[in-house]
């Protein structure tokens, strides 16, 4: 792990943000290439890549442009959300430190710090990303928002680093936007397990999940008009390309995204419209796709408000309040550790 002081030290105007790396140069390359051999590198089985790989710099530009899609709803239900609650999120979580996993440039991170602020208590805001360049942008902007704010960004992966969450002062977990909805089942109770077991009593999660609802509308979110989630689904291809020195061509790929009723949750799949061979060079191997044969490039639950409960009284994390927007398309959960 590196350790810095402030950053831009000797800059007399830089506020002072403490940035602790856990993730070192090479990890994503080699949990890239690991994951193709394994996901990809299949014969007979399905073939699949997690959608970690989706936000490369153009991948998460053109998140940013589904976001703000008619078709999209669970980003601005989530603001809604946050606009008409904070302060009672604040209230109610009494914590002086705001620990945001993933994001921490959002417009959500302010309501949240806003309403912490008034409540006199907050102190610190650590924002947890994979992402050190964007992570050091966005934690000097909030620094320089918030005069008086220690800042603590942590560059870690929340699949291998929550055990390594900064200690101290009472604590609220913030984990946004339906990512959750990215772990299936088994994934998702060794998150909470995992995030669990580093809180301390009264410490606490508020987590943002997609809900339940008609096909129709699930089937819109991820596959609108426009064709921006198709472009977002196919730019995977092209990480593959730069990254391993394959010869995907996105064009021989058909983005779809059905809801799948028995698991609830809408999958990415982009399906081959040919029979065809890619090279990979990087692993020294390649892949076949038959004609019609899919590649599964993300998962996104949907929940029942209870199974949401359920899933984190399991982990030791009990509901506290609940806050669902006008529609109720979209719900945040306030859980406190026991
Ligand atoms: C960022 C994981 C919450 O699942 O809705 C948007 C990603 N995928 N459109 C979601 C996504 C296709 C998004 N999350």
């Amino acid at each position: 792990m590196r350790h810095e002081g402030g950053l831009g030290a000797g800059r007399e105007r830089e506020p002072s943000v403490k940035v602790e790396v856990h993730v070192r140069p090479g990890d994503a390359q080699r949990a890239l290439r690991a994951e193709v051999l394994a996901g990809l590198c299949v014969n007979g089985r399905l073939k699949e890549l997690s959608p970690k790989w989706l936000y490369d710099e153009r991948g998460s530009q053109l998140f940013d442009e589904i976001t703000r899609l008619s078709e999209y709803y669970p980003t601005r239900r989530e603001r809604e959300i946050l606009e008409a609650h904070a302060r009672d999120i604040a209230r109610a979580s009494g914590a002086d430190t705001l620990l945001e996993l993933g994001s921490g440039s959002s417009e959500k991170t302010r309501l949240l710090l806003d309403a912490m602020r008034s409540t006199g208590r907050l102190r610190r805001f650590v924002p947890f990303d994979v992402s050190e360049a964007f992570l050091r942008q966005a934690a000097g902007a909030v620094a320089r928002e918030y005069p008086g704010l220690l800042v603590h960004a942590v560059v870690g992966d929340f699949e291998r680093h929550l055990g390594q969450l900064p200690r101290g002062g009472r604590r609220l977990v913030a984990f946004l936007g339906g990512t959750i909805g990215n772990l299936k089942p088994a994934e998702r109770a060794r998150f909470y397990a995992e995030l669990s077991a580093g809180l301390r009593q009264g410490d606490g999660l508020l987590l943002g999940t997609d809900l339940l609802k008609c096909r129709q509308r699930l089937f819109a979110a991820y596959n609108d008009g426009a064709g921006v989630t198709a472009e977002f689904n196919r730019n995977v291809l092209k990480v593959l390309n730069r990254e391993l020195g394959a010869d995907f061509e996105p064009e021989a790929f058909e983005h779809l995204a059905p809801f799948d009723e028995e698991n609830g949750w809408v999958e990415m799949r982009l399906i081959s419209t040919r029979p065809q061979a890619v090279r990979l060079p990087a692993l020294e191997r390649h892949v076949n796709f038959a004609e019609g044969e899919v590649l599964r490039t993300e998962v996104s639950c949907k929940f029942r408000p209870e199974q949401v409960e359920a899933e984190l009284a399991e982990a030791g994390l009990r509901l506290t309040e609940r806050w669902t927007d006008a529609a109720g398309d979209f719900a945040l959960s306030l859980a406190l550790k026991r």
